[in-house]
């Protein structure tokens, strides 16, 4: 069985990974701080995979660490590196951590896999790097556009150190996915996502919403240019996304080194904010409480992805619908309380 390192492998898209991973035969070994998780998840992913699952405590930014838990482990065979700070806000007021977290644990990862001898790693990107684009829907080869945030700013730039590193050194093989909106949970309801505080994201802010737990969702501007008004985005299913990995890593099989690519992952659909509240009210059969609000700054208006390349190269493509992810987030939501 073949060995992968889930960095962040506790976080909400890495948990499902690493359930993705083990159905396809893989043995993940998870490393996370647990800063922004928790041990729950580790209990969830062992409930689902019905096996007990590696995981080590601690930084990615660590170089010795992770030298360590290379050389513990020996034969890792790729890397899938989740772990990363995520709020936008945030990282508007704390920039310099974003950088040091998300950027330099990338250098760290590139440098402990050379020494090691490991070539493969897929990088967590988002198609946050293409802003508000000219053309909808966004392919691969959209331009990048200048960042809105500290926080984009660190995908785009690790993009760049991975395209940059693997010029200059034959010894890799590289992938970054640009997610969509990912959203859901797994259907199981024992992994999904958990906010730490007021959510920013909106199926959390949704789903606590109907909870009892949020008085009311605003929803963030309806004068957009869109059909209702409202900002349109592509929303994949988590579990979707995570077989998404499992793709990128059976693709580096038919390449030679040095290789690097990007691939949308997303449904190629559309759907506005007032689509998704509409479908969240069917599926948990009740109403949600919710107001027209101002615009949020940095927003765009509408983003969705071309998933062709994905499609014919990875062999992947989303299989669930809105309704499904929606329906297993409320689940999720109702199992926390
Ligand atoms: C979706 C839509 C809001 C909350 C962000 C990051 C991106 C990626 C995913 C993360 C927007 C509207 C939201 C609310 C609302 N990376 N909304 N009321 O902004 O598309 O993407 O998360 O790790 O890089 O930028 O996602 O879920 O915040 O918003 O009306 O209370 O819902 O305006 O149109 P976003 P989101």
């Amino acid at each position: 069985m073949e060995k992968i390192l889930i960095t962040g492998g506790a976080g909400f898209i890495g948990s499902h990974t690493v359930v993705e991973l083990t159905k396809a035969g893989y043995s993940p070994v998870i490393v996370d701080d647990f800063s922004n998780s928790n041990q729950s998840a580790i209990r969830g992913i062992e409930s689902i995979i019905k096996q007990s699952v590696k995981v080590y405590e601690g930084d990615c930014n660590d170089a010795q660490f992770m030298n360590d838990l290379f050389v513990a482990e020996q034969n890792i065979t790729g890397v899938i590196h989740f772990a990363a700070y995520k709020a936008v806000g945030e990282s508007v007021e704390k920039p310099l951590q974003y950088y040091q977290n998300n950027v330099g644990s990338l250098m760290v990862l590139l440098d402990v896999m050379k020494k090691n001898g490991v070539e493969n790693v897929v990088f967590s990107s988002s198609c946050t790097v293409y802003g508000e684009p000219d053309q909808l829907p966004v392919t691969e080869k959209s331009p990048i556009k200048p960042a809105e945030s500290p926080y984009g700013n660190t995908k785009q730039v690790c993009e760049e150190i991975l395209e940059d590193v693997i010029k200059s050194d034959a010894d890799y093989k590289a992938i970054a996915l640009r997610y969509f909106n990912p959203i859901g949970a797994h259907p199981s309801s024992h992994i999904g996502e958990l906010p730490l505080g007021v959510p920013n994201n909106l199926i959390p802010f949704v789903t606590q919403t109907a909870a009892g737990h949020r008085e009311q969702l605003t929803i963030f501007g309806d004068e957009y240019d869109t059909p209702d008004g409202t900002c349109v985005r592509d929303y994949i299913h988590v579990v979707d996304l995570a077989k998404a990995h499992v793709k990128a890593l059976q693709h580096f099989k038919n390449q030679n080194t040095p290789y690097y690519d990007v691939f949308n992952i997303g449904t190629g659909k559309g759907n506005s904010v007032l689509e998704v509240v509409k479908t969240f009210e069917k599926v948990s059969e009740q109403k949600l409480k919710y107001k027209i609000g101002d615009k949020r700054t940095g927003d765009v208006e509408q983003v969705f992805g071309d998933v062709e390349k994905a499609n014919n190269e990875l062999h992947w493509k989303a299989a669930l619908t809105l309704e499904d992810a929606l329906r297993d987030a409320w689940n999720w939501q109702k199992k926390l309380k």
